[in-house]
């Protein structure tokens, strides 16, 4: 099952810029299911997980993960087989590693980034589609690296 519905997971370095991301995104229209936190203190890995089993189901198509940094939810994102995690900092990026890394994860850094930034860098990732051709020949190595 496919669908447009966004994940959301945070851990407490994460929280305030999720919680300010499902305003932009609840102001766009756009669904989305919030995994937690709900600002106590967790450890990101458990959140990583939530998010991108909801990935691996089919219940989410894509997630964006908030922790204090972004680096350590864009580790344990990547253990999971078909998660494509990028941490971002810049727009630049969130744009690239839509259109030539088909990345379904965008993770942020609550304690890196302002609000301004954090939300132009979502809507980059939300409304970026994939060029596939070359770029798909080098997504489907990652998928190969994964067996
Ligand atoms: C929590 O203090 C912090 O380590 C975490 O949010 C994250 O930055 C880890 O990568």
């Amino acid at each position: 099952m496919s669908n447009k519905v966004l994940a959301l997971a945070c851990d407490h370095g994460g929280y305030e810029l999720k919680e300010a991301a499902k305003k932009h995104l609840s102001e766009r229209g756009i669904e989305f299911i919030d995994f937690g936190c709900n600002g106590e203190s967790v450890n990101y890995p458990d959140y990583a997980h939530k998010l991108c089993e909801s990935i691996q189901k089919g219940e989410c198509y894509r997630g964006i993960l908030f922790c204090g940094t972004g680096i350590g939810m864009s580790m344990a994102a990547n253990k999971h087989a078909g998660i494509r995690a990028a941490v971002c900092s810049d727009t630049f990026s969130a744009r690239m590693t839509r259109m030539h890394n088909d990345a379904n994860v965008l993770c942020l850094g609550g304690r890196v980034v302002g609000f301004g930034l954090g939300l132009d860098m979502i809507d980059l990732f939300i409304d970026t589609e994939f060029e596939g051709g070359r770029h798909q020949t080098r997504v489907d190595m990652l998928t190969a690296l994964e067996k």
